[in-house]
């Protein structure tokens, strides 16, 4: 293993805190964070790239829970997820026939994926979890097809008293008896989930080869959603 790739995975298992654990989390949590509402947005807005036999790419696949719904969703769909995770990998689910987790880091991803032939993709909840999303971007623009669209959720930059409120018990930040290693853990996260501004993101995008087509922040201005079209 390299010294590059063994950092990525260290640094992600100490953001994921206890991995077997998140992976679960991950595989549990599907139904509720994936539900109608994600379907019907992937409906409106990703679907219509579609070619007659489409390919749909997942960055940062986790266990493969959307590889394997959005494979189910279309016949003859075939889906690749992304992947660093050692213990995201090793807990894939069963997927249909031509999808398949890819062992890869997305800081510098090499796939033997032909340029120009995904038709759509996900970023769920990952890029705020990277070093840089510069060669991600830049890796999925050369995969997709003209026109190919990208789906990006994540965290963005919010105000620190919106982000405590929404994370923990505010009294307990600042109780005096609470352990200090509680809130180390919690102002590096501040830190990790608050690493671009939708503002960043729609600059990356555009600078990646992409033209962002719709854009939305919500709850409490900390999470963004950008659908973003690959530019011919
Ligand atoms: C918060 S989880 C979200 C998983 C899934 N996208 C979802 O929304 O359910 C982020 C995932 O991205 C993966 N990830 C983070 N950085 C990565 C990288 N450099 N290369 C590949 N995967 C990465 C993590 O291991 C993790 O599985």
């Amino acid at each position: 293993m390299s010294d590059y790739l063994a950092q990525t995975q260290a640094m992600l298992a100490k953001h994921h805190r206890e991995g077997e654990k998140f992976a679960e989390t991950m595989k549990s949590g599907f139904e509720r964070r994936f539900g109608e509402a994600f379907w019907a947005f992937w409906q409106q807005w990703i679907a219509p790239a579609y070619s007659a036999s489409p390919q749909v790419l997942d960055l940062g696949a986790g266990p493969g829970m959307f590889v394997r719904a959005v494979a189910e969703r279309t016949p003859g769909l075939r889906a690749y997820g992304l992947e660093v995770a050692p213990y995201m990998l090793a807990a894939q689910v069963p997927l249909p026939e031509g999808c398949r987790l890819i062992a890869c880091d997305l800081h510098d991803p090499q796939l033997d994926l032909a340029p120009g032939s995904i038709d759509a993709a996900l970023a769920s909840v990952v890029l705020h979890e990277m070093k840089q999303p510069v060669r991600a971007l830049q890796g999925l623009q050369r995969l997709l097809k003209p026109g190919g669209r990208l789906l990006l959720l994540d965290w963005v930059r919010a105000p620190l008293e919106v982000y405590i409120r929404a994370q923990t018990e505010e009294a307990r930040v600042f109780d005096p008896s609470t352990e200090v290693h509680e809130l180390d853990d919690l102002f590096i996260h501040f830190i990790e989930h608050n690493r671009f501004s939708r503002e960043d993101l729609i600059y990356l995008l555009n600078q990646c080869g992409f033209a962002v087509i719709y854009s939305k922040v919500e709850r409490e201005g900390r999470y963004a959603t950008l659908v973003a079209e690959r530019r011919a």
